[in-house]
């Protein structure tokens, strides 16, 4: 019972804050890709984005995922809202564990960015166009990659966290 755990889903979704109190209950380390690509690069990803453009960050997120399938065991990785974009990287992904994508319906994914100012692709314009726009394309590619979907929200965390351990455990069963 020592697989990685790897959460994928939309920005907002709740990967960190599930991951973190997910790693806690099972006694797992936690990682998350945009703090692992910061702490490499010495500056925030909004800078990265700024600075060298998206194709440099979407480089450094594949990266990332390679440089993990050797070092992370028995973590919670909780991904960047765009990791599964690239093909490559949807394969690395189902390598370095149990994809599990955290699902929350677009009025509560709206309420919970609203006051973000640290992302990207975000910034500027009309929120929920460009919510809309963003969910549309990517949702298809969040349950193409992932093993299993797991809808979030309003439950509580316990709750979230329930249903992943039951996906997790069948998983182990099997193996
Ligand atoms: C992105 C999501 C962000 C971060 C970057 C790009 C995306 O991560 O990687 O701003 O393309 O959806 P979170 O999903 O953790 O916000």
């Amino acid at each position: 019972m020592d697989n990685n755990i790897v959460l994928i889903g939309f920005m907002g979704c709740g990967k960190t804050s599930v991951g973190k109190r997910l790693a806690e209950k099972m006694g797992f380390e936690f990682l998350d890709t945009d703090e692992y690509i910061e702490k490499k690069e010495n500056r925030k990803v909004s800078d990265i984005f700024a600075k060298e453009g998206e194709e440099y960050f979407r480089n450094a997120e594949t990266n990332s995922i390679k440089e993990l399938l050797h070092l992370a065991k028995r973590t919670i990785i909780a991904t960047g809202g765009g990791m599964p974009l690239r093909e490559e990287n949807r394969g690395l992904l189902k390598e370095l564990g149990l994809v599990l994508y955290l699902k929350a319906n677009k009025d509560i994914t709206i309420k919970r960015l609203k006051s973000d100012t640290t992302r990207p692709l975000l910034a500027g314009g009309d929120l929920e166009e460009k919510v809309d726009r963003l969910l549309k394309d990517r949702r298809s590619i969040y349950e193409a990659t992932a093993h299993h979907t797991i809808i979030t929200n309003k439950k509580s965390f316990e709750k979230i966290i329930k249903e992943i351990l039951r996906q997790y455990n069948s998983k182990n069963s099997l193996d």
